[in-house]
């Protein structure tokens, strides 16, 4: 049996901002459960929905030096859904109405959570073979394996992985702050190690430490070895490219399934999906959007931030509602974003929805009431939401990016083969015509319509395939 443990600072259904969530919530109930038993360490935000706060319970609490002060650590546990969680609780750091706050209060808050997961393993009598770690904020924990924990036997042979589910975000801040809340001495800070262009930078730090790192698709896994998409780290993964690897996420098919989800008012299947339809005027009528005329409705769930390609929409919006299209948008981010759907909302009732909130029913109404599903990424590390329209037969419409390159498999209007459609490079018109051609063959020809929509949904985005990478990444790790 070997012993993992997932460290992440979010994880779902517990609490959830983004797509890193899904990941930690579900690849561990995927691992073979005879061979790996897998937990999960995350904090014990104060602002995580009652429902799921109260499911933990205390295990017991002891101090920590942090800063020359000791600090207190609480730890709770529960069982859910077949995976062991512990949470770490701290009411200075963790007691805040949000789980970020940005730089550089968060370098502390995170500082302390990566101290805290290791020392809580002896306490607990969990000692893993691997941690894995997921984002910046766990960056410190393959870094303190390597210093002050060291010297502890507990703590010899840990292994640690990085997983970078998005590059841009790395937790930079000064070298002072960061000597200061890590409590590592200068020598961890040349340029070799955490420091970042005079600053320091945590996810570095585990970058440089950890035993094996990865990324969330193969194509993306290739894309931050260049200066483009490498976010002034590619030369450090071009230097560790042999302990690279790209590794698709998978989606939660018992959550996402067209079939048995509760969230939507009617169920169907790649075999029989009609009841789509049903659900659409259901959507179209909860998003005020008119049902009249037969429209193509294209979803759009997503952090409004602008990696994920706004600035296209923005400038081609009004030539594509010349179309018979409408659009159903879901989501909260940039001002500037949220503004510009609003505004077309407003100047086009019934063709523009704009529900500028985030609602898990709603995005679920969206996967399986829209027909496409728009996600022209200037970049995307893997990408969840392309898996779950296609899930619920709604086709993508992607950029050639990251994980949507590797997700979605563009039609082919000769052997009739796809599962959506995509365009290669980040300019409106480019992304426009595609949405126009994925009209044509949505008015034009329903057939091979309907044809890819079967496929998109036959196609397995389940965390099956990408399980078994993990496994054996963790055996070729521990030796066998
Ligand atoms: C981040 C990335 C997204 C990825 C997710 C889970 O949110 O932006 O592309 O799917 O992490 O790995």
């Amino acid at each position: 049996m070997k012993n993992i443990l997932f460290a992440a600072s979010e994880c779902a259904p517990f609490l959830k901002t983004g797509g890193l969530a899904d990941v930690v919530g579900s690849l561990p109930k995927y691992l073979d459960k005879a061979y790996f038993d897998c937990r999960v360490v995350m904090p014990y935000y104060s602002c995580m929905d009652p429902k799921w706060r109260s499911l933990a319970t205390f295990h017991s609490s002891f101090y920590m030096d942090i800063d020359g002060k000791d600090v207190y650590v609480g730890i709770l546990e529960c069982d859910y859904d077949g995976v062991h969680y512990y949470f770490i609780d701290n009411e200075e750091y963790l007691g805040r109405e949000k789980p970020y706050l940005g730089m550089p209060t968060d370098l502390g808050r995170f500082a302390f959570f990566c101290k805290a997961v290791l020392s809580i393993l002896p306490v607990v009598g969990f000692r893993p073979d691997i941690i894995h770690c997921h984002d910046w904020q766990t960056g410190f924990i393959p870094v303190y394996l390597n210093s002050f924990f060291q010297g502890n036997s507990f703590f010899h042979g840990i292994k640690s992985i990085m997983t970078i589910h998005n590059l841009k975000f790395q937790g930079i801040w000064d070298k002072p702050l960061f000597m200061k809340v890590s409590g590592l001495p200068e020598y961890y800070f040349s340029p070799d190690k955490m420091e970042f262009h005079r600053d320091a930078n945590m996810l570095k730090g585990g970058m440089v430490y950890a035993n094996a790192l990865t990324t969330v698709s193969a194509t993306y896994a290739e894309e931050i070895k260049t200066p483009y998409y490498g976010e002034r780290l590619d030369g450090l993964l071009r230097a560790r490219a042999h302990d690279l690897r790209g590794i698709v996420n998978g989606i939660d098919y018992d959550v996402f399934n067209p079939e048995t989800d509760e969230m939507i008012p009617y169920h169907f299947s790649a075999e029989d999906p009609s009841n789509k339809k049903k659900v659409k005027e259901e959507l179209q009528k909860r998003m005020g959007l008119s049902t009249e005329g037969d429209a193509m409705v294209i979803g759009i769930v997503s952090r409004l931030t602008d990696q994920k390609g706004f600035d296209l929409i923005a400038c081609v919006m009004e030539e594509m509602l010349q179309d018979n299209v409408q659009f159903a948008v879901l989501g909260t981010g940039d001002q500037r974003y949220e503004d510009m759907f609003r505004y077309f909302a407003d100047k086009y009732p019934g063709k523009v929805g704009a529900a500028i909130y985030y609602s898990e029913e709603v995005a679920h109404m969206i996967y399986a009431g829209s027909d496409a599903f728009l996600m022209p990424s200037a970049f995307e590390p893997c990408g969840l939401s392309q898996m779950m329209a296609m899930r619920y037969g709604s086709l993508p419409i992607v950029r050639e990016t990251g994980g949507l390159k590797d997700t979605v498999q563009p039609y082919n209007e000769f052997d009739k083969s796809g599962t959506g459609f995509s365009f290669t490079n980040y300019n409106a018109h480019d992304m426009m015509n595609v949405v126009r051609y994925a009209e044509k063959v949505y008015f034009d020809r329903p057939d091979d319509w309907a044809q890819l929509v079967k496929q998109a949904m036959n196609a397995d985005y389940s965390w099956k395939a990408s399980a078994l990478k993990y496994q054996e990444m963790y055996d070729w790790m521990c030796g066998y």
